[in-house]
């Protein structure tokens, strides 16, 4: 039997093990572990990769966020509206701040959220929305900037599964985390750009917000010692610097091979007639879907997935309960019910194998049993 793990991270590092040998001597060499140099040129480097003016790195996704939410003082009796279709932090981050999550459904095309029903959430309380471009896919934002810009309501982008997506808007190529007030990265080990640890990283164009994050991130310290108001501690590391200064060089060809991969898989499912049974993942028009996850719709999901798992195949469920469901949201009093289109995705979806370094042969062997389930 062939083995087809979920991801793989293994044969990347093979890939390029001298590079990053050599990056982190450099740090031990320093002895400079926490900021300092190695953190502010790549601040540097990926702000100038994005085309966005401030980067400014912290110690995860989560953090990118919360410190996000922070910076604009989103507080109790403060409305943010998101997707119910994402990884808990987006919405932890709202709730850990005493302010409400609201929801809104999505687009079962895209999975992301539906842009066009937002605009019937917005209160006078509405503070932000975070929009997640999720599984590599970007929201289209474009849609919703007007709106939010002419009510005075912030837009962050949730960028954790999409390092390197991209949507044309008015003929020009915009990278994600650079259109809303703030950008939010995370550097989990399996994200696209992932470092070897946690990691996070804020993008924004307004200099006093960049200047409040990074005071934030410190504890809210001006100075040395001087406070001005409690922050955290969330500060990226040289180490992880390091390794993602290395990795930022080839993140552009690595979402190259999983849209390689991602077209492979559609053209597998005709050849062996699966189309039926087996939707693949939709990129809309404009935008570069950089396939974090390769994310399908499928009959009878739950089954297939295990009669994988005995074939060797390692397949994910993200998310198997939305959050509007999940028990610590009770107190939202959402029911079932309430977004049909997230209910229904987190049943019947499925994440195939789906990393850089997944051959042909691989991609067969999982195509080849989903059928003979499916017959
Ligand atoms: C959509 C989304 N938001 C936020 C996060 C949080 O990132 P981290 O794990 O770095 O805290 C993740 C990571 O899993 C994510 O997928």
């Amino acid at each position: 039997m062939k083995y087809v793990s979920a991801f793989d991270l293994k044969r990347n590092y093979e890939s390029m093990k001298d590079e990053i040998k050599e990056a982190l001597d450099r740090v031990l060499e320093s002895q400079r572990f926490i900021l300092g140099e190695e953190v502010e040129k790549f601040e540097k480097e990926v702000s100038s990769y994005l085309e966005v003016a401030h980067a400014v790195g912290c110690g995860s996704g989560t953090d990118a966020l919360f410190l996000s939410l922070m910076s604009l003082d989103i507080k109790e009796g403060d409305e943010v509206i998101t997707t119910p279709y994402t990884f808990f932090a987006t919405a932890s981050s709202i709730a850990k701040l005493g302010a409400k999550p609201v929801f809104v459904d999505i687009d079962p095309l895209t999975y992301n959220i539906d842009t066009d029903k937002v605009v019937e959430y917005i209160t006078p309380r509405t503070k932000a929305v975070i929009v997640v471009h999720l599984f590599g896919l970007m929201t289209p934002v474009e849609k919703l900037e007007p709106l939010l810009k002419d009510k005075g309501i912030h837009l962050i982008e949730d960028c954790a599964q999409s390092f390197g997506a991209w949507r044309k808007i008015d003929g020009k190529i915009r990278r994600c985390g650079t259109i809303g007030t703030f950008g939010c990265f995370s550097f989990y080990p399996t994200k696209n750009l992932g470092g070897y640890g946690d990691g996070g990283l804020v993008t924004t164009n307004l200099s006093s917000l960049a200047e409040r994050i990074k005071r934030l991130r410190a504890h809210g310290c001006s100075g040395e010692y001087i406070h001005e108001e409690l922050g955290m501690n969330s500060r990226l590391d040289a180490i992880q610097a390091a390794v993602l200064r290395c990795r930022l060089r080839h993140v552009d060809d690595w979402n190259r091979k999983r849209r390689i991969i991602a077209e492979r898989y559609r053209l597998l499912f005709n050849v062996y007639k699966i189309s039926e049974f087996v939707k693949a993942p939709s990129e809309d028009e404009g935008s570069y879907h950089v396939y974090h996850q390769y994310v399908v719709r499928c009959e009878r999901r739950d089954d297939l997935s295990k009669y994988l798992d005995e074939n060797g195949i390692g397949t994910r469920v993200y998310y198997p309960l939305p959050l509007h469901l999940q028990p610590v949201f009770k107190y939202l009093d959402y029911r079932r019910g309430d977004f049909p289109e997230a209910e229904k995705l987190s049943q019947d979806s499925l994440a195939l194998p789906m990393y850089p370094e997944l051959t042909p042969d691989e991609q067969e062997y999982v195509v080849k049993t989903i059928a003979k389930f499916y017959r």
